[in-house]
This record gives C-alpha cells, structure tokens and sequence, in this order.
C-alpha cells in the first residue's frame, strides 16, 4: 500500500547567497555565488516525501507573481500527486533570504502568500486529510490554520505530525491533539518555556522525538529513552535538513515502520540531503535512502 500524506503549509523561494563567512552588523561583505531554489517548510516537506515514495496532496498559496507559478510547476515536477495551491493576490509569494556560510546558514523567511492559507482553505481540503495515513504541519503558516487542520485530522483519526518550526508559542490543546511532535533541541527548549508545558512533556513524553542534528533522534517509547543515532556525512549545506527528515519520517510511519525504523529512515534521507547544495535540490531518492540503510547494517 502506497503511503498517503497530506501536508499543509509554506511554499518559498529560497533566494540563496553564498559566502565565506556572516557579515558583521552595518558591513556589507562580497558574497561568492547565488541561487533561487524552490523551498519552504511544507514545500520541502511535501517534496521529501513525495521522492521517498508516498502519494502526497500539497495544500498552500502562493503569489500572483514571477516566483509563484515556476513553483507550482516544481511541485507537479516534483511527483507530487495533488497540488492544491492557487495563487492569491496581494500578496507576494513567500521568500527565504538564505546565507550558506561555512558550515551554517542564516535564514529569514518573509511568509507573503503563506500567511493567506486560510481556515477556510484548509476546509476545503477535508477529504484530502481524512484519505490520509499522516497529516503532516509546521508553523509557517497562520497558527488557526494549524489548528482546523489538526481537529479535522482528529475526527477521522489522521495521524498528525506537526514539526514546530519555526518556534512560536502554541497553545497546550493543540499540542494534546497532535499525535508526533518533531522539534529540534532549540525549538524543544521554547515549546517547554512554561511550568504547565513542562507538566505537559511528563505527561505527553512519548509524543516528542526530538531531533538533534549529527546526535540523532530521541524519543521515550514504553518508557524508554532512545536515540536513534544519525549517519556520518560530509556536511555541504543543512537548509531543508530537518524537513527531509519529517518528510521520511512520516512516509515510513505511514508504511507502519516502528519509531525506531522511522527515526532511521528519516536520519538517512536526511544525511544525503545535507551531503548536497539546496534545501529540494538535495533531496534523495527512496532507492538512494535504502541503499544508505543497507550499506549501514552491513
Ligand atoms: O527549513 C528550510 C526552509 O525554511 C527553507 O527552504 C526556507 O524556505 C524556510 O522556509
Ligand atoms: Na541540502
């Protein structure tokens, strides 16, 4: 059975500049190269997944714009099954204004369309979500768009994972209601900020697998801690790292793999994307991530 994941969320242009280092505040440093290349969270994500085998329906906005349409296009490109995104305007597709700097990136991300994925668009997708084994959210779009995501998800059991990036502050009943949670380590810290949030990761523990770049994935299962460990690369460019990983991730959840299984396909998809240039561009094949798998257990 072909994996079915739905996901809601950004679409960007990813305006990449390289150089060799940060530039200080008020300098203004010569860069060394530059690319526009598609991305955004629930882009990448759908992308991800959409190459690792799954059969994925892609909901969100984009502008009236030169960028909008070439990015749409991508998605279909892309394999992608179901794209429902119509552009709207008034507003400009979203834009990342990214720097790859040795080792590390700065990232702003400017939301424009992304912000105009509306409640009632998300409505409109309800039968996507309800044919779905995963419902699969991240925080750049509006925060009640999340949410009447996740409460129809709940009424016709749809799993949901919501990767909480980047960090806003959510409220605890949507946190109750999603089944997985994917922060990284920073991201971890501020969804915790407060006693009851605090109360809230004792008693809801095992819905957290935190993700820790080159350290792995941890998570409780049974009252276990485990860190399922990541794969050894050489690190090119980590834009989109984090969303190849929620890509596989939920594929091989959605397959039925165990948590463990899950964390270790989506750390490889991960570890090849990271080993290339660009948060899609370096995105891997399903029959690359399964060659990884098996080189390792050799
Ligand atoms: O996670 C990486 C993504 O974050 C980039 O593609 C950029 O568009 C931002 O949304
Ligand atoms: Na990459």
């Amino acid at each position: 059975m072909t994996a079915k994941v739905t996901v809601i969320g950004s679409i960007n242009m990813d305006l990449v500049s390289q150089a060799e280092r940060f530039p200080d505040q008020g300098e203004t440093l010569l860069g060394t190269d530059f690319q526009t290349i598609p991305g955004g969270k629930g882009a990448n994500q759908a992308v991800a997944a959409s190459k690792l085998g799954a059969e994925v329906t892609m909901v969100g906005c984009v502008g009236d714009d030169t960028f909008g349409q070439p990015l749409v296009t991508h998605l279909k490109d892309q394999g992608i099954f179901n794209v429902n995104v119509e552009p709207v305007t008034h507003a400009p597709t979203g834009v990342a204004q990214i720097t790859v700097a040795e080792q590390d990136n700065t990232i702003i991300v400017v939301p424009g369309a992304n912000a105009h994925v509306t409640p009632e668009i998300v409505k409109q997708n309800e039968k996507a979500i309800q044919n779905s084994d995963i419902l699969l959210l991240q925080f750049e779009i509006p925060l009640e768009s999340v949410e009447e995501a996740v409460n129809i998800a709940n009424q016709y059991n749809t799993t949901v994972v919501l990767n909480p990036a980047p960090m806003q502050p959510v409220p605890l009943d949507l946190l109750e209601k999603v089944d997985f949670l994917t922060p990284n380590e920073h991201e971890l810290t501020e969804l915790l900020d407060t006693e009851e949030k605090k109360r809230f990761n004792e008693q809801y523990r095992e819905k957290f697998f935190v993700t820790q770049g080159s350290a792995g994935v941890q998570f409780v299962e049974n009252g276990n801690e485990t860190i399922v460990p990541s794969y050894n690369v050489d690190v090119k460019d980590t834009t989109g790292a984090g969303d190849t990983f929620n890509g596989g991730f939920s594929v091989a959840l959605a397959e039925g793999q165990s948590y463990s299984d899950a964390c270790r396909f989506g750390n490889a998809a991960a570890a090849i994307s990271v080993s290339q240039f660009g948060a899609q561009t370096g995105m891997p094949e399903r029959e690359d991530v399964l060659r990884l798998l098996d080189k390792e257990s050799d």
